[in-house]
């Protein structure tokens, strides 16, 4: 076997999902400066805003917001589980992001947002 095969194939078994899948191969990372504002201002923060007062948030539940990256972070799994992973999308009600838009959704969570949470809340304390 040559070393270059011996490498790809350690490389491979290093046993790191979003390696072996290459989702996080983007050099720099997808941020929420250069992607995740955009993207929540687009679709969420008109229901899901620290700003907004209660009958202005479309009876989304106070306290689920949207609007800066500390929330996100918190909220990391239920996004994935409102929009990313269902085939037909539960938020926002009305759909709105494309196949691309929750792609890149995926690719930021899993790339950016979840190893930063990691890091965020044990540094918190929670
Ligand atoms: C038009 C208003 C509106 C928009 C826009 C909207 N939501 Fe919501 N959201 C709601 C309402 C109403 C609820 C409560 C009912 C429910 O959970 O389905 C809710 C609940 C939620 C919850 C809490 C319930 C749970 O499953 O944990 C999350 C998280 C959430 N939305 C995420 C999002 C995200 C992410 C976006 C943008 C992609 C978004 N929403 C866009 C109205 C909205």
């Amino acid at each position: 076997m040559n070393l270059g095969v011996a490498a790809l194939l350690m490389l491979a078994g290093c046993g790191d999902r979003d390696a072996d899948t290459g989702l996080c191969d983007r050099t720099p990372p997808l941020t929420y400066e250069g992607f995740g504002v955009g993207f929540m201002d687009k679709h969420c923060t008109a229901c899901h805003s620290s700003l907004l007062r209660e009958e202005q948030r479309n009876d989304a539940p106070v306290g689920i917001d949207m609007d800066s990256y500390v929330e996100v972070m918190r909220f990391a799994e239920r996004i994935e589980a409102r929009v990313v992973t269902p085939e037909v999308p539960t938020m926002p009600p009305g759909g709105g992001p494309t196949a691309e838009e929750i792609a890149q959704l995926n690719e930021w969570l899993a790339c950016k947002v979840y190893p930063d949470a990691a890091i965020w809340f044990a540094e918190e304390g929670e």
